[in-house]
């Protein structure tokens, strides 16, 4: 390994563009409810430990994990609306540093949070007009009022809602949860932004409409060249919605690369669980581990791994030591013992292949440094 190596970023390709927006060793603590008040140590939720991404113009990023993982507190830590414990978020290559105000706007501005529930983000007893024109007259102050109203019949037809006079006096009540959404992502077009951050935008919806609502995001992302963080429960999604995936396991990143790669050709043992024990009428009958358990306490984290209570493929060094990145093939990798270069870890290689049916068994992985980020950028992987 040579000292110039460099952890993958999860997700992205090695062409040497500058992210849109990246998390470099971000962490965040939370209080522990109570803790403030005791005496003893402060006990701290570990919500995200250390988690590294690149989001890059026109690609999806899809970052799955079970519930409690710590999906949405990053993508909140993302858009700036929780301050960072340690690490750095930059936008375009510059750390962004927001201490509310018009700083906090600005960045607001260029990076879209879209949530999982469109009716609880709007005003129940305003009109879809007078939402929309709050956020124009916010990001397009110096326009006249006909020019605001062409604006949100404009921001109406990107998201396919034509005419738009169809919806603009309906109030959010009057119209399905898919057009709702529609409408926040219209709304958060407003705002010109570089980068969305939608947190399971599609869970809340009737499963007959969430393809409309995918494809629409991804019309967006290819013809405006957004980049987009894609939250979900869902790993069998991302390998049709997202170019690259990030699998986050209690608060930490475990295994990130190409969606293709990562939901066909899982590596870790919990992403293996993940894609197991989803919904999967062809697999009716297959022997593979189902049994998810359930996930640790994020106020005592397990030592070593976090997934060893778990895991069936445990050793000794798994309970004590944190597993590095191990660097796989096609810009895959992930944090796991398994992929390490000796014998035992062979030896529960050939193990993991045949409880997983897998074809053949993985090679060892390369080591990749602990204090590089490892996140989805497949870029340090190709040295
Ligand atoms: N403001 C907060 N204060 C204290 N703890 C918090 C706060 N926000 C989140 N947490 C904790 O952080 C952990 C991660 O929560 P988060 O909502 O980010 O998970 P998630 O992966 O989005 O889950 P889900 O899939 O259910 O939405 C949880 O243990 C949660 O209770
Ligand atoms: S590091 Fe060990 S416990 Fe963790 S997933 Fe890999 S084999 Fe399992
Ligand atoms: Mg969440």
């Amino acid at each position: 390994m040579t000292t110039t190596e460099t952890a993958p970023l999860a997700g992205s390709p090695a062409d040497g563009d500058v992210p849109i927006l990246e998390a470099l060793h971000v962490t965040k603590h939370f209080p522990a409810r109570g803790s403030l008040f005791k005496r003893g140590p402060r006990r701290v939720v570990h919500a995200a430990d250390d988690v590294s991404i690149a989001l890059r113009a026109g690609r999806i990023m899809a970052l799955v994990g079970e519930s409690g993982s710590g999906k949405s507190t990053f993508a909140r830590l993302l858009a700036q609306l929780h301050p960072v414990t340690s690490g750095e978020i930059r936008y375009r290559g510059k750390p962004v540093r927001v201490k509310g105000g018009r700083s906090l706007r600005a960045h607001v501005s260029k990076v879209q949070l879209i949530l999982q529930d469109p009716f609880g983000s709007f005003n129940p007893v305003a009109t879809i007009a007078r939402t929309l024109m709050r956020a124009v007259r916010i990001h397009h102050p110096k326009a006249t009022a006909a020019e605001q109203r062409r604006i949100i019949d404009d921001l109406l037809g990107q998201v396919s809602l034509r005419p738009a006079r169809q919806f603009t006096e309906k109030y959010p009540h009057e119209l399905s949860g898919g057009q709702l959404q529609r409408i926040s992502i219209a709304r958060a077009l407003a705002a010109n932004p570089d980068v969305f951050l939608a947190d399971e935008p599609v869970s809340s919806l009737d499963v007959s409409i969430r393809l409309g609502v995918l494809n629409l995001l991804r019309r967006l992302v290819e013809e405006r060249g957004v980049a987009l963080l894609y939250v979900t429960h869902d790993i069998a999604s991302a390998r049709y919605f997202a170019e690259d995936t990030s699998v986050m396991y209690a608060g930490q990143l475990v295994e990130a690369g190409p969606s293709e790669t990562v939901t066909q050709n899982a590596a870790h043992p919990y992403t293996q669980l993940l894609i197991a024990s989803a919904p999967d009428p062809s697999r009716a009958d297959d022997a593979r581990p189902r049994d998810i358990g359930q996930p640790p306490s994020l106020i005592d984290p397990p030592s070593g791994c976090r997934f060893h209570p778990r895991c069936p493929f445990a050793m000794e060094r798994c309970r004590t030591d944190a597993p590095p990145a191990f660097a796989l093939e096609d810009g895959q990798w992930a944090k796991c013992w398994l992929y390490d270069g000796d014998d035992e870890a062979a030896a529960r290689r050939v193990e993991n292949a045949a409880a997983y049916g897998l074809g053949a068994v993985r090679p060892a992985g390369r080591r990749l440094p602990t204090d590089a980020p490892a996140t989805t950028d497949t870029k340090g992987d190709q040295q």
